[in-house]
């Protein structure tokens, strides 16, 4: 009989440390998978990249390793269950990843991953494949040769999050007992600012939605008719306008009802972060002097993460090609999308904002608003031991580095759901910064942080297994 070896955080963050090249090497190969959930020409690398996990988790020693199917993209499930007495951790990371048009914006391919300058660049790299894998390499740490972990540990990887998630909650709502666990941990948000590793205890939810404003039954000679009929991207355009006030606030009767104030001691904590607008600005890639812009009365980080915005997204119609055409569109379309806060529910904000587009409608057209996908925001007390026991492990992972508690304006859905069905608070424990051009060309991860957060969740599992 072999003897389980109970190795200390410390000796596992170590391990991983000099382990460094051999991670990179395989994380790269996870990479390479062309996961992206929102284009169907991808439902073959999605499903690729589900068994490459599945294959990877039964190897490091996860039981019970599964593909699950969903009526979208499959859902893979694994855990590790042999640390009685101790408590149990759900780890969730999503395995999808965002397209990559614009293609030739890469300096690299998106899916030939390249060390450069201290990152690994790929699609995927920070959100979510390379945080995700932070967690599997930790687990193989812990239990190589014959170790255990500290605590039990459940994976849920999913393969739909950036397309809303739309399979998860029925899937989770479907296997409430294989799930329960005393607490998640998600790895997919951002640190505050290189060396100030975060837990981010709130997130924004968000509502989505399809605009179609439709007027005449074809395409009109803008010469005959112009100036005698309707021109429905006008009429768009000034229905968008209308959306929002002088100071930047939303105009939809109601849309500010349930949203929570800021509590004071909130505020001022946040004053307090080393908030820096030139860092905030080089993030957002904004030209020198260009000034910022929203909601009148809010600083810029109320404004980001307690506030709820109205935003278009995409809007078309008519003439797009080389050249000029003299046309009257028959139609003109809009994508928006609210970002919600405490305690705005998503399908009653998605109302009022269609009620009212459908109320303002001018006869001279025909209106439709979809709903196309809703989530809700989360707030996780910093007061909850998981949380705190976060913040000890950042700074267990990343010494020398003073961590704080952050809210961020970005949306992980399954974190409400995690509250609502399981009854488990959400340790959202990220380590990705927001310059690294998540969804956007040339994403990158850096890899200073990449393993700070592998020694971070080594330390996790420790500081839970003793605290919860
Ligand atoms: N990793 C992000 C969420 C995120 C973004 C957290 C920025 C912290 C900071 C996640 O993958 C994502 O992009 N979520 C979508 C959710 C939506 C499709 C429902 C988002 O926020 O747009
Ligand atoms: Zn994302």
């Amino acid at each position: 009989m072999t003897i389980p070896t109970m190795r200390s955080a410390a000796e596992v963050a170590a391990r991983l440390d000099q382990d460094h090249e051999v991670i990179v090497e395989t994380l790269k190969e996870l990479l390479r998978i062309p996961s992206v959930s929102a284009l169907s020409q991808h439902r073959g690398d999605v499903d690729r990249c589900a068994a490459w996990l599945a294959e990877h988790m039964r190897a490091i020693g996860l039981e019970q390793v599964a593909v699950m199917p969903t009526e979208g993209n499959p859902v893979v499930y694994g855990d590790w269950l042999h640390a009685p007495g101790a408590p149990t951790a759900l780890v969730y990371g999503h395995y999808d990843v965002q397209p990559v048009d614009p293609l030739d914006e890469w300096e690299r391919p998106p899916f030939e991953p390249v060390v450069r300058d201290g990152s690994i660049f790929a699609r995927g790299a920070v959100d979510d494949k390379g945080q995700l894998f932070m967690h599997l390499k930790v687990v193989e740490a812990y239990l190589r040769d014959g170790g255990s972990l500290p605590m039990n540990l459940k994976f849920l990887l999913e393969g739909e999050e950036e397309i809303g998630s739309e399979h998860l909650d029925h899937f989770i709502a479907d296997h409430v007992p294989l799930l329960q666990a005393d607490v998640a941990v998600i790895s997919d948000t951002s640190m505050f600012a290189k060396g100030v590793p975060s837990i981010t205890y709130g997130l924004r939810g968000i509502t989505y939605l399809q605009v179609d404003v439709r007027g005449s039954a074809v395409d009109l000679h803008s010469g005959t008719f112009g100036g005698a009929v309707a021109n429905p991207i006008q009429v768009l355009c000034e229905m968008l306008v209308a959306l929002k006030d002088g100071d930047d606030r939303v105009t939809v009767p109601g849309f500010y009802d349930r949203v929570r104030a800021l509590r004071d001691d909130e505020r001022k904590a946040w004053s307090s972060l080393p908030f820096d607008e030139g860092l905030f600005r080089t993030q957002a890639a904004l030209p020198a002097n260009r000034p910022l812009r929203g909601e009148a009365g809010f600083s810029t980080l109320e404004r980001v993460w307690a506030r709820p915005t109205l935003e278009i997204n995409g809007i078309w119609g008519g003439f797009q090609g080389e050249g000029a055409k003299t046309v009257i569109a028959a139609e003109a379309h809009a994508k928006l999308s609210c970002r919600l806060v405490p305690d705005q529910d998503p399908g009653g904000v998605a109302a009022l904002v269609r009620d009212h587009l459908l109320r303002t409608a001018p006869p001279t057209v025909d209106v439709e608003v979809t709903v196309i996908h809703s989530g809700r925001p989360s707030l996780t007390p910093i007061e909850h031991p998981a949380i705190q026991s976060g913040l000890r492990a950042l700074e267990r992972g990343f010494p020398g580095q003073h961590a704080t508690f952050i809210r961020s304006g970005g949306s992980i859905p399954v974190v409400a759901t995690f509250q609502d069905v399981l009854g488990v608070p959400t340790v959202l424990l990220g380590v990705g910064l927001d310059e690294e051009h998540a969804h956007a060309p040339n994403e990158r991860f850096h890899l200073e942080n990449f393993a700070g957060g592998m020694r971070s969740v080594a330390h996790l599992w420790e500081d839970l297994a003793r605290t919860l």
